[in-house]
C-alpha cells in the first residue's frame, strides 16, 4: 500500500528503463512512498505493465509512456508530457535506461564497433539526452540518480563497451552535481553489483550462485536491494550529498 503521506507525496519521479528488472522495483519504491511515478521506456508494453502494477498495489496513478533515451525529440516529447503531469515540475529523475543483458561479452579486440556505438549511445549519451530535456523542469531541491555499475571497479574482462560506458556514467554524474548543483539540484549515482533481475538470469546459468562467494554479505543482489539507496538520494536524507558514487553491491568491492 502507498503512502500518500510519505516523502514522495506532492513529488513526481521519471523512472527510465521502467519495463522491467531495476526500473520496475525503483517506479513500484517510489510510487510506495507516496510519489507520483512516471515509467518510460522503449518497451511500451512492458512499461504499461508496471504501471498496472503500480496501480493495483495503490500507488498513484503513474504516468507511462515509450521513450528513446538517444533521441532528442523523444526525450523532450517525454519531459514536457511528465512535467504536465507533475504540475509543471520533474522533482527526480532516474536515469536507468540501458542496453545490459544483449551486450555482447568478446576480448576488446572483437568488439564489434556498431555496438560499441549503440552501447554508448544508450548508457552514456541516453542519461545526458534525459538530463538536458528534464533540466527546466527541475525545482531547486531536484535530484538526479544515474545507474553506473560496480563493474566499473572491477574492471570486468571481456566487457570492456558496457563498463566503459557505465564509468563514463560515473564521470558525467560529477559534472552534472557541479552543473546543477548551482540550483541546489542533487545528481548521484548507484553502481550496483550483480543482481538478479530477468536480464541477469539471461546473462548465466548459476546468477543465483555468482560471485556470491566473493561477497560480504554472502547472497546475491536483488533488485530490491537496490531500491533503498535510489529513494535516499532522491529524498530529503541526502541534500548534502552531490556527485557521489554508492556501490551497492552487498559488500564485494570496497571504492
Ligand atoms: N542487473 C544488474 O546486475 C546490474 C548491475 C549493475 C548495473 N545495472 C544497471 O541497472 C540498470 C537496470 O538493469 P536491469 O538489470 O534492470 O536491465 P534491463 O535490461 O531489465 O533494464 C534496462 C531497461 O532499459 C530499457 N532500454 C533499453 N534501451 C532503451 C532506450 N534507448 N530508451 C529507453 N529505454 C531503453 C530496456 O527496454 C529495459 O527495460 C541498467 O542501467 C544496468 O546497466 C544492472
Amino acid at each position: 500500500m502507498a503512502d500518500t503521506t510519505g516523502e514522495g507525496a506532492g513529488r513526481t519521479a521519471l523512472v527510465t528503463g521502467a519495463a522491467g528488472g531495476l526500473g520496475r522495483s525503483f517506479a513500484l519504491g517510489f510510487a510506495a512512498r507516496g510519489y507520483r511515478v512516471a515509467v518510460a521506456d522503449v518497451n511500451v508494453a512492458g512499461c504499461a505493465e508496471t504501471a498496472h502494477l503500480i496501480r493495483d498495489r495503490g500507488g498513484p496513478t503513474p504516468w507511462h509512456g515509450e521513450l528513446d533515451v538517444t533521441s532528442e525529440e523523444s526525450t523532450r516529447q517525454v519531459a514536457e508530457s511528465v512535467a504536465a503531469f507533475g504540475d509543471g515540475r520533474i522533482d527526480v529523475v532516474v536515469n536507468n535506461a540501458a542496453v545490459y543483458g544483449a551486450v555482447t561479452r568478446s576480448p576488446l579486440e572483437e568488439v564489434d564497433p556498431a555496438e560499441w556505438d549503440l552501447v554508448m549511445d544508450v548508457n552514456l549519451k541516453g542519461p545526458w539526452m534525459v538530463v538536458r530535456a528534464c533540466s527546466p523542469f527541475l525545482p531547486e531541491g531536484g535530484r538526479v540518480v544515474n545507474l553506473s555499475s560496480a563493474t566499473v571497479y572491477s574492471g570486468s574482462e571481456n566487457w570492456l563497451h558496457y563498463v566503459a560506458s557505465k564509468g563514463g556514467v560515473i564521470a558525467l554524474t560529477r559534472v552534472m552535481a557541479k552543473e546543477l548543483g548551482r540550483r541546489s539540484i542533487t545528481v548521484n549515482a548507484i553502481a550496483p553489483g550483480f543482481t538478479l533481475t530477468e536480464a541477469s538470469y539471461g546473462l548465466m546459468d548459476n546468477a543465483e550462485e555468482y560471485g556470491v562467494d566473493r561477497t560480504a554479505l554472502r547472497r546475491a543482489g536483488r533488485p530490491d536491494d537496490v531500491v533503498g539507496a535510489a529513494l535516499f538520494l532522491a529524498g530529503p536524507d541526502s541534500a548534502y550529498l552531490t556527485g557521489q558514487t554508492l556501490v551497492v553491491d552487498g559488500g564485494r568491492q570496497f571504492v
